[in-house]
């Protein structure tokens, strides 16, 4: 048995931030973003909160899918800023979408979580412990970001994306995943280990990044991890229909097409919408482009996550 999707949702807060707003508040400008990054606008919460975000994608990736939210047997959420360690924002998840039977659980591999997340999934499905998921991934970077730094801040936005998988008949599902916990200083935020005694390091607690670290790691990482689950499955590069690659940056994406000499037609991107929501952008990209029907049943779809830790991650599957 193999997790087909059966329902998707997304949620974006309705504050909009654009370039221009975000050079009223550090020296940048709309022209630099657009250039370096594609990122035109993000969607910052005001009231909402990470778990809100991810309950009201889960509201909507059932209404898609028709099912009974008691049919639900596990909820894992991918994210790295919840309002709460605990409980998690799964188990706040259940109580809003009344998921009565599910077990739920947080992941935390920061923009590689929601294809961690999947790839878990499709494991509990196809080793039958599990016939329907649902896997969320959201965030709410905008309370992690330095607001200061005009090299992070630009870069991100929140949100949240909900896909729900049932068990059934179909194309093995194939994945891989890498960490590299050496180069993982190149991304870091520390909050959450910092020390009343410590103030002084309040700089600590917002994201630091090696950009151009990042970036290098991520244009060699990918191709390297697509071909892999490629060679996994014995399918050749032309045979994939969609590659829904993590919205991290315009460049890193072009880049990776680039590598595999495949048409940049084929990597769908919304960056310029919302920004990076970290482990939330590969589940609004699935979403939107369900609900504007670009997917096609049959079709395969290659996923991939890449991040802080440094991590990676693929999954290759049929629509
Ligand atoms: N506006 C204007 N100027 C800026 C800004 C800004 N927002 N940010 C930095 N600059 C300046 C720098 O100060 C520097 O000025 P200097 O030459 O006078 O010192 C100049 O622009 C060049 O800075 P670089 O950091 O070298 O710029 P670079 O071309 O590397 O672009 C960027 C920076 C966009 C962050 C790039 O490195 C990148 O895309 N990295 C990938 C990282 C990424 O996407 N991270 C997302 C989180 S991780 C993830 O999701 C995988």
């Amino acid at each position: 048995m193999v997790g087909k999707i059966c329902g998707t949702g997304s949620y974006a807060p309705h504050r909009v931030m654009d370039n221009h707003d975000l050079a009223k508040i550090v020296e940048t400008s709309d022209e630099w973003i657009r250039e370096r990054t594609g990122i035109g606008k993000r969607h910052i919460i005001e009231e909402e909160t990470t778990s809100y975000m991810a309950g009201q994608a889960a509201l909507r990736a059932v209404e898609q899918s028709g099912i009974d939210p008691a049919e639900i047997e596990l909820i894992i959420l991918a994210t790295s800023s919840s309002e709460t360690v605990f409980p998690c924002a799964a188990c706040e998840v259940q109580k809003t979408i009344g998921a009565v039977h599910a077990a739920g659980y947080d992941m935390n591999a920061a923009c590689t979580g929601f294809v961690l997340a999947f790839n878990t999934a499709q494991a509990y499905i196809s080793a039958g412990i599990c016939k329907t998921v649902m896997v969320i991934g959201a965030d709410s970077m905008s309370n992690l970001v330095d607001w200061t730094d005009r090299s992070t801040c630009i870069l991100f936005g929140d949100g949240a994306g909900a896909v729900i998988l049932r068990a059934e008949e179909g194309m093995p599902v194939h994945m891989a995943a890498h960490s590299d916990g050496v180069k993982g200083p190149a991304l870091t935020e520390l909050s959450r280990h910092r020390k009343d005694w410590d103030k002084e390091n309040d700089s600590e607690s917002y994201i630091h990044m090696d950009g151009q670290a990042v970036f290098k790691f991520a244009v060699r990482k990918v191709p390297e991890i697509i071909e892999e689950v490629l060679d996994q499955a014995g399918m050749r590069l032309d045979e994939v229909d969609h590659f829904v690659l993590h919205q991290a940056n315009r460049r890193i994406i072009e880049a990776v097409a680039k590598r595999l000499k495949t048409d940049i037609s084929k990597f769908p991107m919304n960056l310029e919408e919302y920004a990076n929501t970290s482990a939330a952008t590969v589940p609004i990209l699935l979403d939107e482009l369900n609900r504007k029907d670009v997917l096609k049943r049959g079709e395969k779809v290659m996923l991939s996550g890449f991040g802080a830790g440094l991590t990676w991650a693929a999954c290759l599957f049929e629509w």
